[in-house]
């Protein structure tokens, strides 16, 4: 007999269904006898112990369905250590709850955050394997995450819609894509999109240049200007400075998001209206596109065979399209960022997209 428990933690993106039922099937058709238990609302369930059995057929239709079938939750890895609600201690009651249960491995669906977490169980001895999940594609150690093509393919949508409104009315738009550390989302769908500017955390800007950038297509004859800009962008003043001043002087901003910081600023020194489209959570909802069905069934499966095998303590991830097994203490804590001198980068400018750098 094999058990196993099953949980996703952190924000949720398309395909991460598609992902368990991988699992699953990987194992209910292998010859052992396997009981899987699903923890409800990511860590918090493991904590709690609040689970559910999970039978073939809980499975069984899962693979289009957007979210996540068990819930998911944040339980920040920074606070990993501190008492929970209840008092309780987080890593002895997790730790408890697979003992108690009898566990023999933890799959675990999640992000940057939750591989610190899944990091730590392993160092604590449990038995733990990962999938890379995220619209961001910002894990390290796979090429890509799922979620990540599904994301672009709404954000990308979000950029057309504007489009033939901003054509219409000649107007400046910035649409504002997820991505707080990282512009993987932003420079993919800002291309595929067709924007003219594109701004992202790893290539901070400089305002001067992003208005050069609108003021030299409309001399070209352009009637509109669209900028994607990531939600984590910013400009070069800020980002030389140390974290903690960066925080507190953003805590100050008046306006909602860094795009409508930008927009002011645009409006100030060109005197021209700008408009705000943020897709926010959009972006993580709906089907998983066909793309992220099929890794996510290869990361799936991959861990299935994992568990057979008790290969334990790596994360099932995708490298020049082969699925690979990397060491989770190569995963945790490491963020995957688009290097400047990339040649998507050179590539983009070299068709006239300004990074405002
Ligand atoms: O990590 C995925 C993500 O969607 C980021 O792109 C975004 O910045 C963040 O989560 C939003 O978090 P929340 O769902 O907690 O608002």
């Amino acid at each position: 007999m094999i058990r196993v428990g099953m949980l996703t933690s952190g924000g949720d993106c398309q395909a991460l269904n598609a992902a368990m039922r991988g699992v699953a099937k990987c194992l209910f058709n292998s010859d052992k006898e396997v009981e899987i238990y699903g923890f409800l609302d990511g860590f918090k369930g493991l904590i709690t112990g609040e689970y559910k059995k999970l039978g073939r057929g809980d499975f069984s239709g899962i693979l289009t369905k957007g979210g996540t079938m068990l819930g998911t939750s944040r339980t920040p890895f920074k606070e990993i250590r501190e008492p929970d609600e209840e008092g309780r201690d987080k890593v002895s009651s997790m730790k408890k709850t697979y003992k108690d249960m009898g566990l023999d491995c933890l799959i675990i669906l999640g992000g940057n955050g939750t591989h610190k977490t899944a990091n730590l169980l392993r160092e604590e001895g449990l038995n733990i394997i990962t999938l890379p999940k995220t619209i961001d594609n910002d894990i390290y150690g796979t090429d890509m995450t799922f979620g990540f093509q599904s994301a672009m393919d709404i954000a990308t949508n979000a950029i057309d819609y504007i489009h033939t409104t901003a054509d219409s009315h000649g107007r400046i738009f910035i649409v504002e894509i997820m991505g707080h550390k990282t512009g993987w989302l932003t420079l993919n769908a800002g291309i595929a999109g067709g924007a003219d500017i594109i701004l992202i955390p790893e290539i901070p800007y400089d305002i001067e240049k992003v208005v050069k950038a609108i003021e030299k297509r409309a001399r070209s004859g352009a009637k509109f200007t669209i900028l994607a800009v990531a939600e984590g962008s910013m400009p070069k003043e800020l980002a030389a400075l140390p974290k903690h001043e960066r925080k507190e002087i953003e805590k100050t901003s008046p306006y909602p998001s860094v795009s409508y910081a930008i927009a002011a600023k645009i409006k100030e020194m060109t005197g021209n209206d700008v408009r705000v489209t943020v897709p926010g959570h959009m972006q993580r909802g709906g089907s998983p596109c066909p793309y992220d069905r099929v890794l996510a069934s290869r990361l799936g499966a991959e861990a299935g065979k994992m568990i057979l095998e008790k290969d334990f303590g790596k994360m099932a991830g995708i490298v020049n399209r082969e699925i690979v097994r990397v060491p989770m203490e190569d995963v945790a804590g490491k963020l995957k960022t688009i290097d400047p001198n990339a040649s998507i980068i050179k590539e983009a400018k070299g068709i006239g997209i300004s990074f405002g750098d």
